[in-house]
């Protein structure tokens, strides 16, 4: 068993017994950091530091030197499972992802390589993740991710990002055989990729379905969980996150999903998403990001309000979504800070 220092997130997300709650912020590697720009300054771009190991593993410890979080997460992208599949992106300054070429047929489907080893076409995230290990040496946990097959399925078919995804979206009730077909596909070398990310150290995963919120529960249901749920029931070596961003109308089937921990964004009530959860999982979130625009005082109410809000339960603090590139680092000290600093009875 690994030595970790502060194995505070892995006890709460076990349902151990903790002296506060953890807290860690999704997005705290990346634009906020003044020292994450300047190592991106020398590069030719967002992909470059993704592919070099060593890189990426500075900008995913640089949280944990600068902030004082009680968890790292590995430096990557969810866009790395297309482009494993055989659909290269380019990232595009100020504007997203974008993919040149797309994929919306059972033919364009089958012209995908057949035979790809994961592993061996991600091996920059196994090897950052390894570095990382070795350089955090226990301070904290790593958390590994990955896109779930919903979200990918989103940008595999419509090439970039979208208000509606009415693209991908056209696809689940025009083919579902198709769509059936590729998120199939998508799940498998998921849980291939999950499960390498664990064996080169990762304690932790967290699946992202950021685009949960634009389908009708019984599309989710059908087209969503079902294979976040695959993906569960397939990852027994670490714990598991599922963070549906948008999907409170899913919140009870969330709860049945073989998993320790769901995410829940700021649009859903704390107290309400417990009752629907139940007792037995591990709640992680929920501050508006946009909280952070608001003076130290501010943030420090707002934290704990969100702080009265756990109850002493289950829970990992952070916020409801990504942090804003535009946030000042000192702000984001101070959600810290005041987590930190907040007695549980
Ligand atoms: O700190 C961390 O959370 C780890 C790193 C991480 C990134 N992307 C780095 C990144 C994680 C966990 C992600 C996940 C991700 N990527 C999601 C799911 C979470 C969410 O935000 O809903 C999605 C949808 C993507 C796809 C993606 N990547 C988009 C839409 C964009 C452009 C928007 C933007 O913020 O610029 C990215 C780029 C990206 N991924 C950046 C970072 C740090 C910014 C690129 C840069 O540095 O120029």
């Amino acid at each position: 068993m690994e030595n970790l220092q502060n194995d505070l997130l892995l006890r709460m997300v076990n349902g151990e017994s903790t002296e506060r709650y953890p807290v860690w912020l999704m997005r705290q590697a990346g634009r906020i950091l003044p020292e994450y720009r300047a190592v991106r300054s020398k590069l030719s771009g967002f992909i470059e530091l993704v592919t070099t190991p060593e890189l990426a593993a500075e900008v995913t410890i640089q949280p944990v030197d600068l902030l004082g979080v009680d968890a790292a997460i590995i430096f990557s992208d969810i866009l790395v499972i297309p482009e494993a599949l055989g659909l290269d992106y380019e990232m595009i300054e100020k504007k997203g992802p974008f993919f040149p070429k797309t994929i919306s047929s059972m033919e364009e489907l089958n012209a995908l390589d057949k035979e790809i080893d994961i592993q061996e076409r991600l091996w920059y995230v196994i090897e950052a993740i390894k570095i990382t290990k070795r350089e955090l040496n226990g301070r904290v946990p790593l958390i590994g991710f990955a896109g779930a097959p919903w979200t990918i399925f989103c940008y595999m078919t419509e090439g970039q990002g979208s208000k509606t995804f009415s693209k991908a979206k056209r696809l689940l009730y025009a083919d579902p055989e198709f769509s059936h077909a590729l998120l199939s596909k998508i799940t498998d070398a998921t849980i291939t990729y999950l499960k390498a990310q664990i064996a080169a150290g990762a304690n932790i995963v967290q699946l992202f379905d950021s685009w949960a919120g634009i389908l009708s529960p019984s599309m989710y249901s059908e087209f969503g969980t079902k294979y976040v749920s695959k993906i569960c029931d397939a990852i027994n070596e670490a714990p598991v996150t599922v963070f549906a961003k948008g999907a409170y109308y899913a919140r009870k089937e969330l709860a049945n999903l073989n998993c320790e921990t769901i995410g829940i964004d700021w649009n859903m009530d704390v107290k309400e998403s417990r009752e629907l959860i139940g007792p037995n999982k591990t709640i992680q979130g929920n501050l508006d990001p946009c909280a952070l625009y608001g003076s130290f005082q501010t943030i420090e109410e707002k934290t704990k309000n969100m702080l009265n809000s756990f109850a002493n339960q289950r829970h990992i603090a952070n916020l409801g979504h990504g942090v804003y590139p535009d946030i000042n680092p000192e702000k984001v000290k101070c959600f810290i800070e005041t987590v930190k600093g907040f007695e549980k009875n």
